[in-house]
């Protein structure tokens, strides 16, 4: 039996597909090259605006049409959509073998093998929040992986789906964390990302009661200290983690990025909106000058840190005023790059019960501004690398162009170079930065081994 997974939404949904279909190739089944040759088809479900979930819809509509052609076929959905809507899901998609959410994936196999005996399509929501199985496996191979340091979220932004469909926060062991990554090591990943939806919250809040064995240092270590062991793995080069939250940039956290040399100088540091009202009115717990504080105190200890942000246009009761709080904002930041969404209300959320009052047009219209801003800042960005010498951790052959190799700088930008006979993915090379596009540059290699820093 052959299996595909299709993928929307965020990191922490590629790190799931990942892990399940690692846990399905342990029950035996294979990895499909393409949904063509797939007998499994899985999409993994995204909730965080309306347009993603409708693409989902979209797709598991097709595939289960498929199933006139290819009867056998078993097509189900997983992930965050499936944990919202369950059983309504089916009403919308009667012809899907099966649902299960966000905090079921462990029972994907035993699923799959009801679905071949069962008349009715198999359900899985679990609707308490606690913690979840932790699900490690990973693909072979790769140069990168990502790491699950805290699952859920306890925010609830008023804007937000994700802590409905991913839970309580709850940080994973240290030990687990350490294991993992080096046994990654090991099968030759020399990066890893650490995942959270506030990943700075890592260790501050556990969901226990007084005698749970979830309690201890293992458990509730601060995040820089995280890092300060990761820091000590053999042969991993590079620490990068998302999504991060001013709370959590702390004097801490900026002598770990000074002091760390695998912790990269990039941070996801989402923004949202750089007017005060709206950045109350969401809950997002900082206002723009803390934000700005924040940076200021990463930027001393990291001078040439790259910093890329998430902006929402268009929540309820935006101004022209708020919006031009936010331009204002993300020009003095200067941000590398920057995703902009249009507020889309999530039911559940609590800003679904106020008014959507900014138009469709104006939203589109706030978006538009940003996109372009950001583009001319990302290319000014861009152009100010040209003569400079980056170190570059090797991808591989590049996937549009295979006379080039790509790979990425610690501050997380693409570079194409002019490949070099003894390289090798995973390697850590030197590059002159020679020219530079939207969101690419190119160089040639100066140097084609960096001195191991690990001890
Ligand atoms: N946990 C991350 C964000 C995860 S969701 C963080 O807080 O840093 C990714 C992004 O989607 C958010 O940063 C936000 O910009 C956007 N988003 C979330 N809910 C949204 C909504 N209802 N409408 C529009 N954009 C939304
Ligand atoms: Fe959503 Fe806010 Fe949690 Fe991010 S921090 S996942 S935006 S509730
Ligand atoms: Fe991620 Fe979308 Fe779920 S952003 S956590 S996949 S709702």
């Amino acid at each position: 039996m052959k299996v595909f997974i299709k993928t929307y939404g965020c990191q922490m949904n590629e790190r799931d597909s990942e892990s399940v279909l690692a846990l399905l190739l342990g029950h035996g089944y294979l990895a499909a090259a393409n949904e063509a040759e797939a007998d499994v088809l899985i999409v993994n479900t995204c909730s965080v605006r309306g347009k993603a979930e409708d693409k989902a819809i979209g797709k598991l509509g097709l595939l289960a049409a498929s199933k006139r052609k290819h009867p056998h076929r078993i097509v189900g959905a997983i992930g965050c959509m499936a944990q919202r809507r369950g059983t309504a899901l089916l009403r919308l998609l009667p012809h899907l073998d099966f649902v299960i959410g966000t905090h079921r994936l462990d029972r994907l196999p035993a699923a799959l093998d009801a679905v071949r005996l069962a008349a009715e399509p198999i359900v899985e929501i679990e609707t308490s929040t606690g913690p979840r199985p932790d699900l490690a496996g990973h693909s072979p191979g790769k140069t990168s992986a990502f790491v699950n340091v805290l699952y859920g979220c306890n925010r609830h932004c008023a804007y937000c789906v994700v802590p409905l469909v991913r839970g309580e926060e709850w940080s994973r062991s240290m030990t687990d964390i350490e294991t993992e990554v080096r046994h990654l090591t090991q099968t030759g990943v020399r990066e890893v990302t650490l995942l959270g939806q506030s990943v700075l919250r890592y260790g501050v809040a556990q969901p226990v009661e007084e005698n749970d064995d979830r309690l201890g240092s293992d458990y509730q270590t601060p995040f820089p200290r995280l890092l300060q062991r990761l820091q000590n793995i053999r042969g991993l080069k590079r620490i990068r983690f998302a999504s991060a939250h001013p709370e959590g940039c702390t004097p801490e956290l900026a002598c770990a990025m000074r002091e760390l040399p695998s912790v990269c100088e990039h941070l996801h540091l989402p923004l949202q909106s750089g007017s005060d009202r709206i950045l109350a009115g969401m809950g997002r717990g900082y206002t723009s000058a803390e934000y700005v504080a924040a940076v200021a105190r990463l930027r001393e200890a990291a001078p040439d840190m790259a910093l890329t942000t998430d902006v929402i246009v268009g929540f309820p009761g935006e101004t022209t005023a708020d919006f031009d709080a936010t331009r204002a904002l993300m020009d003095e930041i200067g941000f590398d790059n920057a995703f902009i969404f249009k507020y889309s209300p999530r039911p559940g959320s609590r800003a679904a019960d106020w008014p959507d009052d900014v138009e469709d047009s104006e939203k589109r219209r706030r978006n538009q501004i940003l996109l372009q801003e950001q583009d001319a800042r990302c290319r000014r960005i861009y152009q100010r690398q040209i003569g400079r010498i980056a170190e570059v951790l090797v991808d591989g052959v590049s996937v549009r162009n295979a006379q080039r190799w790509t790979g990425r700088t610690r501050d997380n930008k693409i570079v194409l170079f002019d490949p070099a006979p003894d390289i090798i993915p995973g390697d850590q090379i030197m590059i002159r930065i020679e020219s530079a596009r939207a969101q690419t540059l190119y160089g040639s290699i100066t140097e084609s081994k960096v001195p191991c820093q690990c001890t």
